[in-house]
C-alpha cells in the first residue's frame, strides 16, 4: 500500500534546482531589459553635454569625432515627402566614414542596442531590428533620413528612437528639450555611411 506522494531526497532537490533556475532565468531578463533602459538612458542624458552620463560612461574611443549633439540650435526645418526626406537637412554633404563611427558609437547614435551591422570590431551587436548591412539597397537616401529624423511616421509602433524630432515627447528633462539626439550634420552623415551598404 503507497499512497503517500512524499518526493524523496533527491527528486526534491530536482525540484528546488528547476525553480532556481527559473528564477534565475527570470532575473536576467529582468537585467537585460534595466541594462537596456539605462543604455537608453545615457543616450537622452549626454546630449546634456556631458554632466552625470560623462562621469558615469566609459571613455569613448572614436575614431573620428563623434561628440553629441552640441549646437543647442533649432532644428533646422525639413519637408517630408511621401515616406521620405529628399532634401538633405546641411550644405555640407555627409561624410560616410564620420557616419560609420556615429553608428558603432554606444554613447552617440546607440544603434548597435538594435541592430546588427557590418562593425566586426563592435561586440554585442543587437537583434530587434533588421540587420544594418544592406541599408543602401533597401531604401534610398530620402527614405534613410526620415527614418533617423522620425521613424514613427514611417511606423508608429516603432521602437526607434527619433533622432531629429523635439517635438511630441513625454519625458524629456528640461535641458534637453528643443535639442535632438544627433544634429542636422550628424544625421547626414550616418544617411551617408548607410547609403554606401550595399546588400552583403
Ligand atoms: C531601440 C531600438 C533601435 C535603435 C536604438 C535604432 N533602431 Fe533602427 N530600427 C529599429 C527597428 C525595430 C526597426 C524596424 C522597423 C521599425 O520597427 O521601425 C528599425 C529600422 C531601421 C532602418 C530600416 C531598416 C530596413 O532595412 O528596413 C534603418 C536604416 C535603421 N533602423 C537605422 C538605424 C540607425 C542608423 C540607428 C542609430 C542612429 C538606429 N537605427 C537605431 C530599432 C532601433
Amino acid at each position: 500500500m503507497q499512497d503517500t506522494v512524499e518526493p524523496d531526497a533527491a527528486m526534491r532537490e530536482v525540484l528546488q534546482t528547476g525553480t532556481q533556475k527559473r528564477a534565475w532565468q527570470h532575473g536576467q531578463q529582468v537585467l537585460i531589459v534595466a541594462a537596456a533602459l539605462l543604455s537608453c538612458a545615457s543616450v537622452l542624458a549626454q546630449v546634456s553635454h556631458g554632466g552625470v552620463a560623462e562621469a558615469l560612461a566609459p571613455p569613448a574611443v572614436p575614431a573620428v569625432s563623434t561628440q553629441p549633439s552640441d549646437t543647442g540650435t533649432t532644428p533646422v526645418p525639413y519637408r517630408v515627402n511621401g515616406d521620405a526626406i529628399d532634401a538633405p537637412l546641411t550644405a555640407t554633404p555627409g561624410d560616410a566614414a564620420r557616419g560609420r563611427a556615429i553608428v558603432a558609437n554606444r554613447r552617440v547614435g546607440l544603434c548597435l542596442l538594435c541592430h546588427a551591422g557590418p562593425i566586426p570590431e563592435e561586440r554585442f551587436q543587437g537583434n530587434l531590428a533588421p540587420n544594418l548591412a544592406g541599408s543602401g539597397s533597401r531604401a534610398s537616401t530620402g527614405q534613410l533620413r526620415l527614418r533617423l529624423v522620425d521613424a514613427r511616421r514611417i511606423n508608429p509602433d516603432s521602437i526607434m528612437p527619433a533622432y531629429y524630432r523635439t517635438e511630441g515627447l513625454a519625458l524629456v528633462p528640461p535641458a534637453l528639450r528643443g535639442k535632438p539626439i544627433l544634429d542636422a550634420q550628424q544625421i547626414e552623415d550616418v544617411v551617408a555611411y548607410l547609403h554606401t551598404l550595399e546588400r552583403p
